[in-house]
């Protein structure tokens, strides 16, 4: 697809002007929340290099970072204090001034992951999507560009507003040029975070350009997104605590800024919002600080050690203490603190977003009773991954949750074929020391049954035979708790006792460490890896059922 551009004809109509608006009122807990992110950044700022030093899992020696800086721009037009503005719009070159232009290659409008970066597509330097371009960053810093446009636009320059609009002009014709499943490419609807960002940034843009074939692009991208949703209104990337996160911004940022118009994705977009947080305060403990599993995508099994951009929002809503222990080390600490710099772009729709959250969701962020018990049911459902909806059954109380899906798919590891990031089976308790425990089923399936009850889990592998395995990973104990794991009965916190089932009910046991043992850590998550195994003459469907005490 290509359109065109008719620069002397936008100015005509005005399209660059904006209207003033103040800077956003922050609600005390998401000013909060902007004042440590925007301490971290302001002190890996580079002034000399208009970019934020390289601060990205894993770190590296020396470079610079894009996509934060982006974030960080915003943060700063934000604060508008001495230099901020001044900086925000030097960013706002750099950055724009890096976006690829050549139409004819696969990354046309996307923009650099670091400005030091070969040219991609050089013989040094392949392209490799995913590694050394990302389709992802269009929707990260198109979205972006859109909120410091509508909020900011009158501190920059007109000619920044100008490269601003011409940045997303062609952002957006490259992001067509994303098709699932064509040129390595995994852009389908079900890829919810993804999809949502470039339905936002095609409709917002061809609204601002008057560009019939953007707006009828973002109204289709919109409309094949709630055929997903709307069948249990669930995103197809269910209960992600990074990327529901991401799949919230772009919705906020679409009934913000085109909920009074008639984009389909803002006339929905409300509506989408307070249903996932109908389901995900139905699975967030807050004992645990923690959404109860199960997870599409993770980047960890704790969320208290890793930044996941849930956690954010639920910062921004009910306050830091609801989401992180009271002793934990600072943010920069954790696993993921990338992720933190998305915070002032959290902050900025903040006080926006709380109008959209149903009370009921919002108390149940804060507390939950000490003699409660609740069931979560629903189905989601991600093609071509999935041959057949997900159903998913968590069980939580308020030390206890149990959480999983059952699945038929195409693929080992869910979606996005990462055994590392599909959970779809998590338990996970309050220890002693009010630190969380996990046992989770590692995926080397492409189908599960499993089953549900209070205390109470069992798992099927309907396709499987005697030479499938139950591996699972098991959280290390707590500073003080036995180092060794030798079998269930050293687990702190817990009793986890095989009931029943096929397998061989004693498991091989090893540790997958930061420094040693004889697997891998994942996420930088260590972990004893407890794997049953079928007798070896057994041809039955293999099957493990736990019971669970304190
Ligand atoms: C919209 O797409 C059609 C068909 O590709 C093309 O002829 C037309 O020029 C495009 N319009 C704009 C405004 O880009
Ligand atoms: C644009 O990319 C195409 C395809 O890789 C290449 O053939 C062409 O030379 C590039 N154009 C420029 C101006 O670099
Ligand atoms: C947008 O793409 C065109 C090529 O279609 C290029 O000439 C122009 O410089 C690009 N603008 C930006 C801001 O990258
Ligand atoms: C989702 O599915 C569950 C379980 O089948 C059902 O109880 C619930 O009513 C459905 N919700 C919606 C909104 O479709
Ligand atoms: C929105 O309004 C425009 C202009 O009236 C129209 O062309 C377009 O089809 C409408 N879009 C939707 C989704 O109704
Ligand atoms: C954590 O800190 C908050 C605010 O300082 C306080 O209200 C709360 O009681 C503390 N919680 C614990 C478990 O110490
Ligand atoms: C949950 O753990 C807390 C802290 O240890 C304890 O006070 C409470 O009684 C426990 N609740 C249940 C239902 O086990
Ligand atoms: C989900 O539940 C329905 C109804 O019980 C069942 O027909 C379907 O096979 C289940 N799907 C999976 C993937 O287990
Ligand atoms: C998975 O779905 C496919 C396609 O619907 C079906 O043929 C197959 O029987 C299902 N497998 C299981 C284990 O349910
Ligand atoms: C697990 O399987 C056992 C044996 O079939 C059954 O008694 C128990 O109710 C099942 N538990 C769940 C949670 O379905
Ligand atoms: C079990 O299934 C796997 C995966 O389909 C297959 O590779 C393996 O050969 C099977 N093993 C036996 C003993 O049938
Ligand atoms: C778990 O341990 C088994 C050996 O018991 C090993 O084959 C497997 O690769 C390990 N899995 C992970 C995820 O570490």
């Amino acid at each position: 697809m290509r359109w065109e551009v008719n620069w002397s004809r936008l100015l005509s109509l005005s399209l660059l002007g904006t209207s003033v608006v103040q800077a956003v009122d922050l609600s005390r807990t998401a000013q909060d929340l902007f004042d440590e992110s925007m301490v971290i950044q302001d002190a890996i700022y580079d002034p000399a290099a208009s970019y934020l030093r390289y601060f990205y899992f894993p770190l590296a020696a020396g470079p610079h970072e894009t996509r934060s800086t982006i974030w960080y721009a915003a943060g700063l037009l934000q604060r508008n204090r001495g230099e901020d503005r001044q900086e925000a719009v030097k960013i706002l070159q750099n950055v724009i001034g890096d976006q690829e232009k050549n139409t004819s290659v696969q990354w046309y409008g996307d923009y650099t992951k670091y400005p030091e970066q070969p040219t991609v597509g050089t013989p040094a330097y392949p392209p490799v999507i995913y590694n050394s371009w990302d389709p992802n960053w269009r929707g990260f810093i198109g979205t972006a560009l859109i909120v410091i446009y509508e909020e900011f636009g009158h501190l920059l320059p007109e000619s920044v507003q100008g490269l601003v609009l011409e940045s997303l002009y062609n952002n957006t014709i490259g992001d067509t040029y994303r098709v699932g499943g064509v040129d390595g490419d995994n852009l389908y609807p079900a890829y919810s975070n993804a999809w949502l960002m470039r339905t936002v940034v095609g409709s917002w843009t061809g609204r601002k350009f008057a560009n019939t074939n953007m707006t009828a692009a973002g109204d289709s991208d919109a409309l094949a997104f709630l055929e997903l949703f709307n069948r249990n209104n669930t995103l197809s990337e269910f209960n992600g605590p990074t990327y529901a996160g991401v799949s919230l911004y772009a919705l906020t940022i679409a009934a913000k800024y085109l909920g009074s118009t008639n984009a389909t994705i803002g006339q929905h977009a409300t509506r989408v919002i307070e249903a996932i947080w109908g389901y995900e305060s139905q699975l967030w403990n807050a004992n645990l600080r923690n959404f109860a599993g199960p997870w599409d995508r993770s980047y960890g099994y704790d969320m208290n050690k890793y930044v996941a951009i849930m956690s954010l929002w639920v910062w921004s809503l009910v306050g830091k203490t609801h989401v992180f222990p009271n002793a934990t080390s600072p943010i920069w600490t954790m696993a993921h603190a990338d992720d933190f710099e998305i915070a002032p772009l959290v902050n900025i729709l903040a006080d926006f977003h709380q109008t959209l959250v149903p009370a009921a969701a919002r108390a149940r962020l804060t507390s939950f009773a000490d003699d409660e018990q609740r069931t979560y049911t629903g189905h989601a459902y991600a093609p071509p991954a999935d041959l057949e909806p997900r159903n998913i059954t968590t069980w939580l109380s308020a030390n206890l949750t149990i959480g999983t899906a059952s699945f038929n798919q195409s693929v080992v590891g869910g979606f996005s074929e990462d055994s590392t990031s599909f959970s779809p089976a998590v338990v996970q308790w309050l220890r002693p020391d009010a630190s969380i425990g996990y046992f989770n089923l590692y995926p080397e399936e492409t189908a599960l049954v499993a089953e549900v009850a209070p205390y109470a889990l069992n798992l099927t592998y309907p396709l499987g035979n005697t030479s499938s395995t139950f591996t699972f990973v098991l959280a290390s104990n707590p500073l003080g708790a036995k180092r060794d794991i030798t079998g269930f009965e050293d687990v702190d916190g817990l009793s986890i006792k095989v009931v029943g089932g096929t397998v061989d009910p004693v498991p091989e046991i090893s540790f997958c460490g930061l420094l040693g043992g004889t697997c891998d850590v994942i996420h930088n998550f260590e972990f004893w890896n407890f794997t049953f195994s079928m007798p070896p003459t057994s041809s039955a469907v293999p099957s493990v059922q736990f019971e669970f005490a304190f």
